[in-house]
């Protein structure tokens, strides 16, 4: 499928910009020239996914398409029960509300927003057990994303109570950046040793699988299929956006291997989500999702889709822009601090470098800084995150080398532009996730 896009001029989107509130969410997709917003439903299905489209089984129980997808988490993930959800947050939310009470803490290797929220709306605790390196952008380590044990023993050993260990593979906020196998074996016999369950935010885990195989010695023979297969072995279960990885528009799903709770998610999915053999999709949605997993773990796609990234990122770098590195799976993020090295945090120096990249070429980006992170629950103070980002995100199988060309090319003019901005004032805030919908003011001096 293609799409035509249509470029604009400053004025036009000078003007877009304002009425969106300088939140890049609010802006209208037809004002967007190149859309790196997110890679989230925003991949484009194969010919097979489509094909596979028109052998919905809309059946409101027990559809065949159901059936598919069930063998294709089973094949390529490894889990035993699967429970169909509308996308990711719908398995975050029936995962917390089966296993997390109020006062319980949840160590996990870098929040994300959504799975923070909901593990919070439960009543629980994030506690973050990441590697120092992850929220240094500079830093060369090539897995970013890895757990720190110490940090990890340190919660297992103290909290009242630990529901599980949420383990994201790869790490969004932390840049894209993956797990390695070892650190998931040792995070496993760590969490054994205290009776914990892991549990895995699959989303980007075939990304994660490929870094494996380019960067972790034992496993540049072995196909992506496998690595995915051996990571999943060590985990408990899975939340899955099939957004990301499994290349569809809308779905999700939450896997799990103890029987007994997945009958409490099956019961619950019903109250939130639809019937367990639907979860909130629509037949031909199932089918396009199992066929979308099957081609995600092939070595030869996943080669493509990162070293997609690669090359915008490696672009970049050669320019001497401040990017985070090393670079990740699915997006590249730039160093928002380093752009604006005299502007505070609390004017949201992120928020305002996706604003002046809009209006330079009508590239949409993403804030990954204090606007994302929120405020502490208790306090109602903001976060204030080391990591102040703006994320370049790549949508699979959609732009062209040409594109990502265009898109260095603005992120270098707004880089080099001497007229700098002072920063966003935010005039609007919603109560939860903020980011979404936040509206923001330029402060002019
Ligand atoms: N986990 C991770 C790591 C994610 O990146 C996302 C979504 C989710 C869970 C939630 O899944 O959107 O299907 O409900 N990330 C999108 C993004 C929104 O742009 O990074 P969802």
């Amino acid at each position: 499928m293609v799409e035509p896009i249509r470029m604009t001029t400053r004025e036009h989107r000078a003007a877009a910009l304002a009425e969106a509130g300088y939140n890049t969410f609010l802006l209208k997709s037809e004002d967007v020239y190149i859309d790196l917003l997110t890679d989230s439903g925003t991949s484009a299905m194969s010919d097979w996914q489509w094909a596979g489209m028109m052998l919905g089984d809309e059946a409101y129980a027990g559809s065949r398409n159901f059936y598919n997808l069930e063998e294709a988490v089973r094949q390529y993930y490894g889990y035993s029960h699967v429970i169909p959800t509308h996308q990711g947050r719908g398995a975050e939310h029936i995962l917390s509300q089966i296993c997390i009470q109020p006062g319980d803490t949840v160590p996990g290797n870098m929040y994300f927003t959504t799975t923070r929220y909901h593990q919070e709306h439960a009543g629980g605790e994030f506690v973050d057990v990441i590697i120092d390196e992850a929220h240094d952008p500079t830093s060369l380590h090539p897995f970013k994303g890895n757990v720190d044990l110490d940090k990890l023993e340190h919660v297992l050993k103290t909290a009242r109570r630990v529901p599980y260990l949420s383990l994201a593979a790869t790490v969004n906020m932390a840049g894209g950046q993956p797990v390695s196998m070892e650190n998931v074996r040792a995070t496993r016999a760590l969490c054994d040793r205290y009776g914990v369950p892991i549990m895995l935010d699959g989303t980007r885990a075939v990304e994660n699988a490929y870094f494996i195989q380019q960067r972790e010695p034992g496993y540049q023979d072995k196909k992506v299929a496998d690595i995915l297969r051996e990571m999943c072995s060590y985990t408990d279960g899975c939340t899955m956006s099939g957004k990301k990885d499994p290349l569809v528009n809308i779905g999700g799903w939450l896997a799990l291997n103890d029987a007994a709770l997945a009958d409490k998610a099956r019961n619950l999915v019903v109250v939130y989500e639809g019937l367990h053999t639907y979860g909130g999709m629509a037949g031909r949605d199932m089918e396009a999702m199992a066929r979308g997993i099957v081609e995600s773990v092939q070595d030869d796609h996943i080669r493509a889709r990162v070293g997609q990234v690669q090359y915008l990122g490696e672009l970049l770098i050669d320019w001497a822009i401040p990017v985070v590195q090393p670079i990740g799976g699915h997006a590249v993020y730039l160093d928002a601090r380093r752009f604006y090295p005299d502007m505070p945090q609390i004017n949201f120096p992120a928020q305002t470098l996706a604003a002046e990249l809009y209006l330079d070429s009508g590239v949409r980006a993403m804030e990954r800084g204090i606007v994302s992170a929120g405020r502490n629950k208790h306090t109602g103070d903001h976060y204030y995150p080391k990591l102040e980002l703006v994320r370049l995100t790549i949508p699979r199988r959609v732009y062209t080398q040409a594109h990502m060309d265009v898109v260095a090319e603005s992120v270098d003019a707004v880089y080099r532009n001497p007229d700098k901005p002072k920063g966003l004032k935010m005039v609007y805030e919603p109560e939860y996730l903020r980011f979404f919908q936040a509206r923001f003011e330029p402060i002019r001096e």
